[in-house]
């Protein structure tokens, strides 16, 4: 069959992400602008700013404080007139205030989700410069947060819509956040944004050879050295694994090998492996239509791959990190990969194909393979795996599993301290069993539907040798269907922010 037109080239994916201007303010009650954000707390104390606005409106805040019309309970947002729209010169025309709760809990996590919903709040008003004053309430360590959390607010899913769901403003001016971390904070907030889109955009955009294209060219924007295997390549290394999933694919797969060397030469990496499953119909074992509309986001665990790695690099972190991902598009046709096949993996152990659909954990059996190679010193991988970890742990908790408690311990707390939720299972030696086949070493799926997440596990770590790792299950917290008030519905960027906090507090063995 010949090849159509509309897939001859590979398709440059769009990165134009939100960028609005950042700058920083010292006076932000006396600066002219069309919209100047502040906070308050549960406690209902002014802070410096606010008082000075307070001032400027003739009091005007504290009788709306007074009169309960704002309570400062988190997250709850009031948009008033501000003092340029009575008549000060140099003043803000609007003023959004937005509680911020109990004072004593302002963390990281609530830095990011407030300041991405009060700049969500302003909505689809076109607004030229934005001054947000939420600094103060919150210790120096959260201010890249705030700056990352407004970056993630104005990254929206409708992305091929003209009017845009939320303007971005030209200008935004911090108040009371050092360079520093306004930097760190845009480098966050612009890397789980990158992963963010990369999930949103369709699979005929984002497939094997453009994902790996766009992250090549990122790399070198980026100074990441980068390495692409194609099908031929992959064939060379016996990658068998990945080309079986991808077979039934006219987009072939890729295996992406993504290395910053922050540390010291020949210092061990830490390893960071995605599922990049970039299209999921099921293949042969096909998906019903109701559960296969939001699989483009099967190459969420790649997104989050990428957006560290970036993250990363543009930080100059001190550490050595590789960052594998499996690129495979699972699709129906004639060289479809079939059940009752044995594949033999890279890494030599066979494994019996009972569904076609638990194709994840065999693009990752040859990834793990290759990343266990760089003999990392830990390593974590990133898959939207199973509905069964959705069945156990709903939709917005990733479920980890270890072969080494300590390192899934410093990743949980990295996790828990960016307020990304993160529950662990067991992997006890009696689900061994679960996934051994009669014909082959393993087979793909469990027996039954019972634990599915960690039998999925359990497969996966027939391919770690003895290194410790941790496994995330994503596949409930990668992709939404509700949007809340600090994010939109879709893609949601999750764990950059924890593998970038992991990676930085991993101690040099
Ligand atoms: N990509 C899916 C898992 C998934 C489901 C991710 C829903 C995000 C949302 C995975 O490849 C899959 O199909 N898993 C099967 C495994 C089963 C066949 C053993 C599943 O969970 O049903
Ligand atoms: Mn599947
Ligand atoms: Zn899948």
């Amino acid at each position: 069959m010949s090849e159509s037109l509309t897939q001859s080239q590979p398709n440059p994916i769009s990165l134009q992400l939100p960028q609005p201007n950042f700058v920083s303010v010292d006076n932000p009650s006396g600066e002219d602008c069309d919209v100047l954000v502040i906070g308050l707390c549960e406690d209902r104390k002014l802070s410096a700013v606010a008082k000075q606005v307070d001032q400027l409106l003739g009091g005007s805040l504290s009788r709306l404080i007074d009169r309960d019309k704002i309570s400062g309970e988190s997250g709850e947002t009031l948009l008033i007139a501000g003092p340029g729209a009575a008549g000060q010169d140099s003043a803000a025309s609007l003023v959004l205030l937005i509680g911020l709760g109990d004072r004593a809990k302002l963390a990281r996590e609530s830095a990011f989700n407030l300041s991405s919903t009060a700049i969500r709040a302003l909505g689809g008003k076109p607004h030229r410069k934005v001054v947000v004053a939420l600094a103060e309430a919150f210790p120096a360590a959260c201010h890249d947060a705030i700056v990352a959390g407004l970056l993630f607010g104005l990254e929206c899913q409708a992305i091929y819509r003209t009017k845009p769901a939320i303007e971005v403003p030209d200008t935004i001016a911090l108040a009371g956040i050092e360079s520093d971390h306004i930097t760190r904070g845009q480098i966050l907030g612009d890397s789980v944004n990158l992963a963010r889109r990369l999930v949103n955009e369709p699979a005929s955009v984002v497939y094997p050879e453009s994902f790996a294209a766009t992250a090549e060219s990122l790399a070198e924007q980026i100074g990441l050295s980068c390495e692409v295997w194609d099908e031929h390549r992959l064939v060379e290394e016996n990658c068998r694994a990945i080309l079986a999933v991808g077979g039934g694919s006219e987009r072939p797969p890729r295996l992406l090998i993504l290395q910053h060397r922050g540390g010291a030469e020949g210092d061990p990496p830490l390893a960071i492996v995605g599922k990049g499953v970039t299209f999921d119909s099921g293949g042969l074992s096909i998906k019903p239509s109701d559960g296969m509309v939001d699989m483009k986001c099967d190459m969420g665990g790649a997104a989050t791959v990428l957006g560290t790695m970036h993250a990363l690099a543009k930080m100059g972190v001190k550490k050595n990190v590789i960052g594998l991902c499996g690129l495979a598009e699972n699709m129906v046709s004639g060289s479809s990969y079939k059940l009752g096949d044995v594949i033999r993996t890279r890494s030599g152990k066979t494994i019996e194909i009972l569904n076609t659909d638990a194709e994840g954990r065999v693009v990752l059996s040859d990834t793990l393979d290759v990343a266990i190679g760089f003999k990392p010193k830990a390593m974590v991988d990133l898959a939207t795996l199973t509905g069964a970890c959705m069945v156990a742990l709903g939709q917005e908790v990733a479920g980890a599993m270890t072969n080494d408690q300590s390192v899934c311990d410093a990743v949980m707390l990295a996790a828990r301290e960016e307020g990304e939720p993160v529950w662990q299972l067991p992997m006890y030696q009696l689900y061994d069993e679960k996934v051994q086949s009669k014909v082959a070493e393993i087979k793909n799926v469990g027996e039954g539907r019972w634990g599915g997440a960690i039998t999925a596990a359990k497969f996966l770590e027939n391919f770690v040798g003895d290194t410790p790792w941790v496994h995330l299950d994503i596949a409930g917290p990668a992709f939404t269907d509700a949007p809340k008030p600090h994010r939109d519905a879709g893609a949601t960027g999750v764990m950059v922010r924890a593998l970038v906090r992991w990676v930085e507090s991993e101690v040099q063995a």
